[in-house]
């Protein structure tokens, strides 16, 4: 029997005897149960700590997006002039698109973590030197990037709006959208962003981003989303949900990108936050900015949801506790949706037979616009439950982040064809809509 997906979960849920409190549980871990509000829950990783067992169990088991902490940013992927090196950033893709889980590129461009080569450039050999960057980093890349961050931190703080002062403003105002334009040639099927912190409130800053995006939907310049890091201390500002808002009211999506909260009302905020974005149609994932708070760059401050052992914390129970809670609108376009203007890209839908105890999921894979030739969908196990047989697809593990990939007779689809898949397995049933990627 075949259910809409919001229906049938509930009804999973239930069938499970899932209960907490009278209410149907909908999820376990922060991936599932954001999913099944149509968002990603993510975590900012190091290449250097997927050998750490604790710390890529966590991310495994809760997690359904990743940005790399710094192994796409210039330094690291262009350290000399042309040659590129991306081994590093591989393995962080790699590692999740293999689990089926998106990817958010940072940063494209930004005044800090260039290459010494870059900046000792000026004028237009700056100019060029950032915007073959932009190709050739987005062009390797095509097809496996969910959002990419394309200039980061580019306005200043105070009370003037402005841009930062930077060798790259100083190439001419225009370098933003110059960037914009070229990053969507590059990968037409990626969200494109941009990205900055103390903007989490209505203030002068963020007013000047809000000024800029206003101005690049006017004109026709490629962007699709804002982000904000919100590097928080106790609190989130009152007016943070009203300034996601009237950013999303612009025709552009919002993510919060690099989470974390230090201080004394940490829970508190995270749950805030966490609802916030809920209450924002447009508000399509949170990323925490590391895993353990031993990982944190905001050495000895604590800001994030498990502890150096690798322990939930409060704060981690307020942010599950809100993802479960009532009362969010679903997003226009969902975590795997296509971006406007992109041609790429696939999306799946799930049919659910599900009883006390376990399930049966059918999942119908559609291309988008263009055609594909092979594709990846991804879901995340809740906890308790196992995968116990795969059909039509291969799958990558049995628990937690689990990506389906096709087998040889259905990779290729034409543009809006569809095929389907399905899987078996113990337990509460995946939640939400599963990511889907070309590739
Ligand atoms: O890897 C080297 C190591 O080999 C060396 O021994 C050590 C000595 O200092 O440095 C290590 O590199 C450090 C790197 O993090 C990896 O740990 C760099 O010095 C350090 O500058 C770098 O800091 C990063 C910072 O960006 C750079 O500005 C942080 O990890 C990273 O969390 C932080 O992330 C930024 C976002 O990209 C943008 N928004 C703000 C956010 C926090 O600053």
């Amino acid at each position: 029997m075949r259910r809409t997906v919001m229906s049938v979960f509930a009804v999973a849920a239930v069938a499970a005897g899932v209960v907490i409190g009278g209410v149907a549980e909908a999820g376990t871990t922060l991936g599932a149960s954001a999913a099944e509000k149509g968002r990603y829950y993510g975590a900012a990783i190091a290449a250097g700590k997927l050998g750490d067992s604790v710390y890529t169990g966590i991310l495994n088991r809760e997690f359904n997006s990743v940005t790399a902490e710094n192994e796409m940013k210039w330094d690291a992927t262009e350290p000399s002039q042309g040659r590129f090196s991306y081994a590093n950033a591989d393995r962080i893709v790699n590692h999740a698109r293999s689990r089926g889980m998106l990817v958010r590129g940072h940063a494209l461009l930004w005044h800090q973590q260039q290459p010494g080569w870059a900046q000792s450039l000026s004028g237009s050999a700056l100019r060029n030197a950032a915007i073959n960057h932009v190709t050739q980093v987005a062009t390797y890349y095509r097809g496996k990037i969910h959002s990419w961050d394309v200039v980061n931190e580019a306005f200043a703080d105070g009370g003037g709006g402005g841009r930062r002062d930077s060798n790259l403003q100083r190439t001419g105002n225009d370098w933003i959208e110059a960037a914009f334009r070229a990053a969507r040639a590059a990968d037409p099927g990626a969200k494109l962003c941009y990205n900055d912190y103390n903007t989490d409130g209505i203030n002068a800053k963020s007013t000047g981003i809000y000024n800029m995006v206003r101005d690049f939907k006017a004109r026709g310049v490629p962007i699709d989303c804002v982000g904000f890091q919100s590097h928080l201390t106790n609190s989130a500002p009152a007016d943070y949900q009203a300034n996601l808002q009237r950013f999303a009211d612009l025709g552009v999506d919002v993510q919060i990108t690099e989470l974390d909260i230090s201080g004394a009302g940490q829970a508190t905020a995270y749950g805030a936050v966490t609802r916030a974005c809920l209450a924002v149609a447009r508000c399509t994932g949170i990323t925490v900015w590391g895993i353990r708070d031993t990982d944190s760059w905001r050495t000895g401050q604590n800001p994030l949801l498990f502890d150096g052992n690798g322990g939930k914390k409060a704060a981690y129970t307020a942010v599950l506790n809100a993802l479960n809670g009532g009362g969010s609108t679903v997003p226009t376009g969902g975590p795997s949706s296509p971006p406007p203007g992109g041609t790429g890209g696939c999306a799946a839908s799930v049919s659910l037979n599900a009883w006390t105890g376990g399930y049966v999921a059918t999942v119908r894979v559609t291309a988008g616009s263009s055609p594909i030739s092979g594709w990846t969908v991804g879901v995340t196990v809740p906890s308790g439950g196992a995968i116990t047989g795969v059909w039509s697809a291969t799958g990558s593990a049995t628990t937690g982040a689990v990506a389906f990939r096709n087998v040889d007779y259905n990779g290729t689809l034409a543009a809006g064809a569809a095929t389907e898949f399905g899987f078996q397995g113990t337990g509460t049933a995946p939640a939400g809509t599963p990511t889907c990627q070309p590739g």
